[in-house]
């Protein structure tokens, strides 16, 4: 089984979303794929509506790390949850910079994810520079050491993980499958090193930055990867339906 998770960002209004779910709904058949549909808040009953018969998932992009109360403007996992989502990406690197969340507050999300019954795609990767600093395996394991303090073995079940590389988001550039083939090793081992190596072995780890028409050729066969995050590439939903297809 292959994941991929749709990163539809900040697009959309309500009805160009709206004939992009039912379309997809419609015309997105393979079974070799878990397919989920990461939207904006406002969109996530309309995608529990329009997709509930179709084998397509319903995603958050993120969630509070409040349970519940004092936090004007922001959504809790409760409600992701009762709304229809199944799954929410958390720390997208975009939501790392902008609103300055760290591994604290990235952590305490995956908790109440968890505790909402929310399957987590955690994404994590380096900056363009830590990269030439040659401190891509320090951040990545500080990343995840961070997100999963005081997680049980058993519930990393219900978390992904997402390689993004930033200098590889929304550029056009990808690493080379050699390079990610390396990090994707490199994660398992973090996880084997602080929970077990069954853990390592089990986790399902998912490449982003730059997945399109073009280069998923290229990246699709690498050994460990079990699936994708697309942005860009997603929107229309002609071209994500040809992606999706070859895998
Ligand atoms: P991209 O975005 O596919 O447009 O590079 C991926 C992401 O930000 O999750």
């Amino acid at each position: 089984m292959k994941y991929v998770v749709a990163n539809i960002k900040m697009n959309k209004s309500y009805d160009e979303m709206k004939s992009y779910l039912m379309g997809m709904a419609t015309r997105f058949s393979n079974d070799k794929v878990d397919l989920t549909i990461a939207m904006p808040y406002t969109y996530i009953s309309l995608g529990k509506f329009l997709l509930e018969e179709s084998a397509i998932r319903v995603g958050g992009q993120n969630l509070s790390e409040d349970e519940e109360g004092k936090s004007t403007g922001e959504i809790s996992g409760r409600m992701l949850r009762s709304s229809g989502a199944e799954n929410v990406i958390i720390g997208h690197s975009e939501r790392r910079k902008r609103f300055k969340e760290d591994g604290k507050s990235i952590n305490l999300k995956i908790k109440s994810a968890l505790k909402n019954r929310l399957n987590i795609i955690l994404c994590i990767g380096e900056s363009a520079s830590e990269n030439k600093l040659g401190k891509r395996s320090e951040v990545i394991r500080e990343q995840i050491e961070s997100a999963f303090k005081g997680l049980y073995e058993n519930e990393l079940d219900n978390i992904l993980i997402a390689y993004e590389p930033i200098w590889a988001i929304g550029t056009g550039v990808t690493p080379s499958a050699k390079e990610i083939g390396a990090v994707v090793k490199e994660i398992r081992k973090i996880i084997s090193d602080d929970f077990s190596t069954t853990a390592g072995e089990k986790m399902r780890v998912l490449y982003g930055g730059s997945v399109n028409g073009k280069s998923i050729g290229q990246i699709k066969n690498v050994k460990g990867v079990d699936g994708f995050l697309v942005g860009g590439a997603c929107l229309d939903g002609g071209e994500f339906l040809q992606i999706l297809n070859n895998l």
